[in-house]
């Protein structure tokens, strides 16, 4: 006999199994419901993308398009087999890029307004996997994009994601904000950046020493121990932003305290995407380790026209979804989410068309329901409902067939009550509207 090949998830993936998913439905109804009341509307984009797109926007140079991103050619569309293999398409390693493109596909320019998308599902990068690391991971952004780049419009969006952190639970975090200056102050920047790298250079370590040529500002970000006193004496862009970049910056601090929004300045955050201006910011949360930012984000004026729409400002986060959840199990700050409300226990065949009936109104009525698809012993279904955490099991013998009056037991403390229909629905209604809020 040949041995049958067992199936695993491949490596960075996973499947999120119930009760997870429980807590994952609401960690993201959460979110919709409070990114809605900032007038904040869904929009749902596909999964791959031209891989030019990410290039241009995220940046060729970044990790996360130059190691990490899945791409293949597409195959051709052409009648003819042996014509070229197609465009080359990655699966999105974020959503920025995406929502750049359908807000130039769509004209979205001509609206009324701002124009305040929010986004989630998956995103793809061949990191190498740990802890809150995954090569399928999951995001919840939003994104504003439009004329305007008030300061106000920053610290909406940040008061925005730290309200949706408190109402999931998510407390124990710390916002980091920083300003990177724009296209007329970070150049300059960057180049007397590269300058006083340039004579430390022997002091760092390879991915350092390369980035000093390819990308000065991302030495900032290095974890690296025996770097970091050589970053600390390096020069900041508060110290060489021009009055615009720090007017903006001021305002934006001026505008969080008003929102009752604490953070912390943090001039070395200058984010690992390409496409940030002036406000960048991050949160990270406990319990998570090495990989703690639960959020990143920050202003991208300029994007969209790089991709070829019209001049607009924007300014966007995403969450990561794993490790904000990973965050909340950890600190064993869970909410109470519905379970199984009843399990029914109907006891002889002349009692089934009366289950089958009852479990049709009971479901209609909003309460989870198991009917058991095959008569069980008394003893064996009531077992059954324990183990599967009902709250309830309703007894339907023909006792109660006769007399229309059914038996209701909590499992909890085994207390009973006989219960016409309309008593019975009445009673569970009301007893979960109390315990669901
Ligand atoms: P990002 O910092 O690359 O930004 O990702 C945002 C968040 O996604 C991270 O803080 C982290 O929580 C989560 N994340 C990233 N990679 C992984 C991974 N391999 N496994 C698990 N979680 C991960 C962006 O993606 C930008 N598009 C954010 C943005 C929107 N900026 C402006 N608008």
């Amino acid at each position: 006999m040949t041995e049958q090949k067992q199936f695993r998830a491949i490596k960075g993936t996973r499947d999120i199994q119930p009760p997870d998913s429980t807590l994952w439905n609401w960690f993201e109804q959460s979110a919709r419901d409070v990114f809605e009341s900032y007038n904040f509307r869904e929009i749902r984009l596909p999964i791959f993308e031209e891989t030019s797109l990410f290039a241009r926007s995220v940046g060729g140079e970044t990790d996360i398009v130059s190691k990490e991103m899945y791409s293949f050619p597409d195959r051709s569309t052409s009648s003819d087999a042996t014509a070229d293999a197609g465009d080359l398409i990655s699966l999105r390693p974020e959503a920025t890029a995406s929502t750049m493109r359908a807000y130039i596909e769509h004209g979205m320019h001509a609206l009324p307004g701002n124009v305040k998308l929010y986004y989630m599902g998956p995103m793809f990068r061949r990191e190498r996997p740990q802890k809150g690391r995954y090569r399928q991971f999951y995001q919840i952004g939003a994104e504003v994009l439009g004329q305007s780049d008030a300061p106000a419009i920053d610290a909406e969006v940040i008061e925005m994601l730290m309200t949706f952190f408190s109402r999931v639970g998510l407390i124990r975090t710390t916002l980091y904000i920083n300003s990177i200056g724009d296209k007329n102050c970070r150049p300059q920047y960057v180049e007397l950046l590269r300058a006083e790298l340039r004579k430390v250079k022997d002091q760092l370590g390879a991915d350092s020493q390369r980035r000093i040529e390819t990308n000065p500002l991302r030495v900032l970000d290095s974890k690296i121990p025996q770097e970091q006193e050589i970053i600390a004496k390096l020069p900041k862009i508060s110290e060489h932003s021009c009055d615009a970049c720090r007017e903006h910056f001021a305002k934006l601090k001026e505008e969080l305290k008003l929102r009752g929004v604490s953070y912390q300045e943090n001039w070395r955050l200058v984010r690992g995407l390409d496409y940030y201006t002036r406000t960048t910011f991050e949160v990270i949360a406990e319990g998570l380790g090495s990989q703690n930012a639960v959020c990143g984000g920050g202003r991208y004026d300029g994007l969209v026209e790089l991709l070829g729409g019209p001049p607009t400002k924007g300014i966007g986060f995403a969450i990561g979804t794993d490790r904000a959840i990973l965050s909340i199990q950890e600190s064993g700050n869970l909410p109470k989410l519905p379970g199984l409300d009843v399990f029914v226990a109907w006891l002889g065949l002349e009692a089934y068309p009366t289950a089958v009936g009852l479990t049709k109104k009971l479901r209609e009525a909003g309460l989870s329901v198991e009917l058991p698809g095959e008569e069980m012993k008394f003893k064996k279904s009531l077992n059954l409902a324990d183990k599967l955490g009902a709250r309830y099991a309703l007894i339907i013998g023909s006792d109660e067939v006769a007399t229309g009056r059914f038996t209701l037991k909590r499992l909890a403390d085994a207390d009973q009550k006989k219960l016409s229909e309309y008593e019975l629905l009445e009673y569970l209604e009301s007893e979960r509207r109390g315990t669901r809020g």
